[in-house]
């Protein structure tokens, strides 16, 4: 079984930075330098956008089949900022390799998330970057979105239902007290799996791309989090009481005193908020097509 949350080895190299369990695998399949990873083709392409790619990548390892993800970044600015990071480590790391420090610090905080392999980066011109993280398959963990697709029957039971909610908000809960905030908390990035029977799921994130931190909890982190996970719930499988119940888990609470009412409201308008936004930009884009 793969393990979520333990602290990662790691070797640095000039434009590497390797999970040292992973190191002999990487080796095998002669991904030994940059270039060799960058400019690697074969895989099946799971996203392809301007900015960046991700591609998923079969691997034959002692007769077993493995699979690993690829997310490469196309070149971005990384700026001044960058010379900041000789004093300050986290200032001016290119994507690729800010999601990789970030899965390592999650981990460290007992938080948690995929399995890194590898990311590197590459200057080029002193102040732009391109580069890459290496990510294991999650599998057996299983995104909430998926799981919603494919076994919506599963939420049929109330109990498994809020069992599974309160994990959830529990986690996030743990996140933000941590000093992280995700800045992507939806059912897409939300993991979990079940083991041995055990009726109560472990949960874990991905994409840890654009995580925040900081040292000092921060409001405005539970209002828009549960707000775009809300926002992620459809409303035929979820209604309001499991809605208002995944807050009432991240406060740890049993009912709403006046203070949370006014947050449970201030919460209940970003999720409108972002329906209206996300649907005018829907809207935009297909106008664009037509
Ligand atoms: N380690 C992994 N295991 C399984 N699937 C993965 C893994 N990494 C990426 N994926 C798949 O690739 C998709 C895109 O990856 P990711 O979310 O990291 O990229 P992204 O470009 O930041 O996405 P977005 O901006 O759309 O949220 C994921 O939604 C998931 O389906
Ligand atoms: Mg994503």
């Amino acid at each position: 079984m793969k393990d979520f949350s333990s602290t990662v080895n790691r070797i640095e190299t000039k434009h590497l930075v390797v999970n040292q369990d992973y190191q002999k695998l990487l080796q095998d399949i002669k991904f030994d330098s940059f270039e060799s990873i960058w400019q690697h083709r074969n895989g099946e392409t799971i996203k392809n956008i301007k900015k960046r790619s991700v591609i998923r990548i079969e691997i034959n390892q002692h007769n077993q089949k493995k699979m690993i993800y690829l997310k490469r970044h196309n070149i971005e600015f990384v700026g001044f900022s960058r010379l900041l990071s000789r004093f300050f480590s986290k200032y001016g790391l290119s994507q690729g390799r800010l999601e990789f420090e970030n899965i390592c610090d999650f981990r460290n905080s007992n938080l948690p998330t995929v399995v890194p392999i590898a990311a590197g980066e590459k200057l080029q011109h002193l102040f732009w970057a391109e580069s890459f993280l290496i990510t294991e398959d999650f599998h057996p963990y299983i995104s909430l979105e998926a799981f919603l697709e494919n076994q919506p029957q599963f939420f049929m039971d109330p109990t498994k239902k809020k069992v599974l909610l309160k994990e959830i908000a529990s986690l996030a809960r743990k996140m933000h007290k941590n000093g992280f905030n995700h800045r992507d908390f939806n059912a897409t990035h939300v993991l979990f799996h079940y083991d041995n029977e055990s009726d109560v799921p472990n949960i874990a994130l991905f994409d840890l791309q654009r995580v925040e931190r900081s040292r000092f909890f921060k409001f405005r982190w539970k209002i828009k989090s549960l707000a775009r996970l809300n926002y992620s719930l459809p409303d035929d499988i979820f209604s309001a009481e499991d809605k208002l119940n995944i807050f009432l888990s991240y406060k740890s609470k049993k009912r709403l005193n006046p203070k949370d009412s006014l947050e449970w409201l201030w919460i209940k308008r970003k999720t409108a908020k972002i329906k209206r936004h996300t649907e005018k930009k829907l809207a935009s884009n297909n106008e664009r097509k037509l």
